[in-house]
């Protein structure tokens, strides 16, 4: 393998991490959510005992806890705080500390009730659960920045506390009067005009056209696209702004080497808001992996963990971790045993560096009593704390060998929110789920490349070889720009199925799909489909069907070829082509205007690595294999992980170490079900 093959393309100018990130990602972090206000202090030693004995060397404390920080208003009580963590550094345990934003105490909403949340129905939450505040209230803001500059001020400069978190998972929008009135605000200064507006959104449709501000509905209800796609904008815009007024008042006071992020949940795919957005002025990116009912689907947490690791394109936290089971699902079952383990290797094999389990023991009353934990209601270790003590031992061993390492990937999927909220807005088949296409790229990117980068379609490109860009159905005449500078530069972009037809009003592009990149593909779609059943396909790279979703594609340009095209059996798309290429500058654009079914697009995908010239040196695996790659500092370490329920075998290219089993040198591999193998190899540099 040559250097340049695993040259990290990020490094190329980009500047060295900040005190911040290296304190986050400089080494492997085991933890748990620990709240020590829900315990007597007599208990604090003991707990903090077992997760020191099980190698936990970070916890995450506070981010429900307002009501036991400021009983009263203006009434501070931080001293127990001070002593967990002082309690947790003599077991040599760090701490992260959550702003308790996300539970506002009932003082507060009782005294200004002006700060409640309303529901999409008009309803106003009530205190007793969490997320009763409005994300727009200037009050509420208010208040969190009060809280947050005390314990900034306070904690700030603790050597103990590596880092804060910014309240908790923000999930839910308010409309309530002030938000509508912020709504209309951020209109004007979007739109300028109601005259721009009115265009924009073609509200001449119906009798929308809007004489004043103030007649602008926010609702979460199917409406004018433009209205839907700009109102996700706004709820975007309206977290960041809630984001920022408690980063201001963190970064006025913390010291450099402590980050700060925001833990995001949703399972990683929600979409309410922009990701990237959100997560641009936060030192590193963290989310919250849980399964929830069912098995662990490895090719899904995988791309949920590459698509996270594009959030700010660098190493990441996975805040909380699924231990075992949950209490929300519909049949809350456990993860198989060895599954927690597997799935904590599958985090750092995609580039976590810290991985926290949610949570130590469940509070003896309160809403979450059901949820899995470590240690039980008598104090004493569940089952599974046995499994997390052998992940501390590994990480222990494994950890100076990681550091400095990350994912490097040739190739990349893009994403687009914009894209995303179009197409969910108007599926025009419920069958089109935008996780499954994107899938259905990922799994053999995956098993061809062991390493995939999931990035928004605005990303830098120019490290990959070739990006595949499935559902991108908003292409502005800006995104149109940077993906033909790309492909002029020497790129492959594959365009998948409804790209293009928008623009970033949501209104159907002139040219047809798609859309600005029309004449550089020299080709466009003449028309799409929804299927209720399969559609033969045949080309040069074999014959197979589409499915959900088929578009007819027109060559316009002679150097445009065909590489499928439908077969018989639907009379609109007989004959037609299905998936075009033309060479464009230094590079080619492919447009695929279908979904393939998995062999045909295995083949597919096959084809077009090998000429771009996309390869790995671990070749195919078995099934159920899982070869993750993170290179760095003069190394690679490779993490494979059986997912399958027999033992397998895979055989290496060349001799590596076994990092936890030091002195092994490993070249054939048996790995029983679950089992899971760090290994290391330096590389030349
Ligand atoms: C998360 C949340 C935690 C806890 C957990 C239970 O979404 O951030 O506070 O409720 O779910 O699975």
């Amino acid at each position: 393998m040559s250097a340049a093959d695993l040259r990290p393309a990020a490094a190329t100018g980009s500047p060295p991490p900040s005190p911040a990130v290296r304190t986050a990602l400089g080494r492997l972090w085991l933890g748990a959510a620990w709240y020590p206000e829900q315990w007597p202090q007599s208990r604090w030693p003991k707990d903090l005992a077992l997760m020191q004995a099980a190698g936990i060397n970070v916890v995450r404390v506070g981010e429900f806890a307002w009501s036991t920080l400021e009983p009263h208003q203006g009434d501070y009580h931080f001293g127990w705080l001070e002593r967990a963590i002082a309690e947790a550094a003599r077991h040599h345990i760090r701490v992260v500390i959550g702003t308790p934003t996300d539970a506002p105490p009932v003082w507060l909403t009782s005294r200004y009730p002006q700060v409640l949340r309303v529901h999409a129905d008009g309803r106003t939450a009530q205190h007793g659960n969490r997320r009763q505040f409005s994300y727009a209230s200037p009050l509420y803001r208010k208040f969190c920045r009060d809280i947050v500059t005390r314990l900034a001020e306070r904690f700030g400069h603790n050597p103990d506390v590596i880092g804060w978190q910014i309240d908790n998972e923000y999930t839910n929008e308010s409309y309530d009067a002030g938000a509508r009135r912020e709504f209309h605000r951020w209109l004007q200064r979007r739109f300028g005009s109601l005259a721009a507006l009115n265009r924009d959104w073609t509200t001449a449709y119906w009798s929308q056209t809007y004489t004043a501000w103030n007649q602008i509905p926010l609702n979460d209800r199917p409406g004018n696209p433009g209205l839907m796609l700009a109102h996700r904008q706004f709820v975007t815009a309206t977290w960041l702004g809630y984001e920022r007024n408690q980063l201001q008042a963190l970064r006025a006071h913390v010291a450099p080497w402590q980050f700060i992020t925001t833990n995001i949940g949703g399972l990683g795919w929600s979409a309410h808001w922009n990701h990237y957005t959100i997560t641009r002025p936060l030192d590193i990116a963290a989310w919250d992996d849980y399964v929830g009912e069912g098995q662990l689907s490895f090719y899904r947490n995988g791309a949920m963990s590459d698509f996270v690791r594009g959030w700010k394109r660098q190493d990441y936290w996975v805040m909380e971790a699924q231990p075992g089971f949950v209490d929300w699902a519909p049949i809350n079952n456990s993860l198989v045993k060895g599954a927690v383990r597997a799935m904590t290797w599958e985090s750092v094999g995609h580039g976590a560096d810290a991985v926290l389990f949610w949570q130590w023991r469940a509070a003896l009353g309160g809403q979450e009593q059901y949820h899995g934990t470590l240690v039980g209601p008598d104090g004493k270790p569940e089952p599974l704390y046995t499994e997390v003590r052998r992940i501390g031992r590994e990480f222990k061993r494994a950890s100076a060998v990681i550091a400095g390492t990350s994912p490097r990937s040739q190739v990349a999927l893009l994403v687009s929110y914009d894209s995303r909220w179009a197409i969910d807005f108007q599926r025009q088949t419920r069958r089109y789920h935008q996780l499954g296409v994107l899938l259905d790229y990922y799994r053999p990117l995956e098993n061809l490349t062991h390493s995939v980068d999931i990035v928004s379609a605005r990303a830098p490109l120019r490290r990959y070889k070739i990006v595949f860009a499935p559902s991108l159905n908003v292409i502005s005449r800006s995104l149109a720009r940077h993906l033909r500078a790309y492909v002029l530069g020497g790129g492959v972009l594959v365009l998948g199925p409804r790209s293009g037809m928008k623009d970033q009003y949501n209104r159907l592009n002139v040219e047809d799909q798609p859309g600005p990149l029309v004449p550089a593909l020299g080709g466009r779609v003449q028309q799409y489909y929804a299927l209720d059943a399969p559609v033969a396909l045949e080309g040069a790279v074999g014959r197979g069907t589409g499915r959900i979703w088929a578009e007819a594609l027109t060559r316009l340009a002679p150097a445009t070829r065909v590489l499928l095209r439908y077969g018989a059996g639907n009379a609109w798309l007989t004959g037609e082509p299905a998936a075009i290429e033309r060479r464009c500058g230094r590079g080619a654009i492919i447009y695929l205007g279908t979904i393939l079914n998995r062999r045909l697009m295995h083949a597919f995908v096959a084809r077009r690595l090998a000429a771009a010239g996309v390869r790995s040196p671990f070749g195919v695996l078995p099934r159920g294999i899982e070869l993750m790659r993170r290179i760095g500092s003069g190394r690679e370490v490779v993490i494979v992980i059986n997912h399958g329920s027999t033992t397998r075998t895979v055989r290496l290219p060349y001799v590596m170490h076994d990092v936890l089993h030091p002195g092994r040198p490993v070249r054939t591999l048996n790995l029983r079900a679950q089992g899971v193998a760090v290994l290391e190899h330096a590389v030349q540099r």
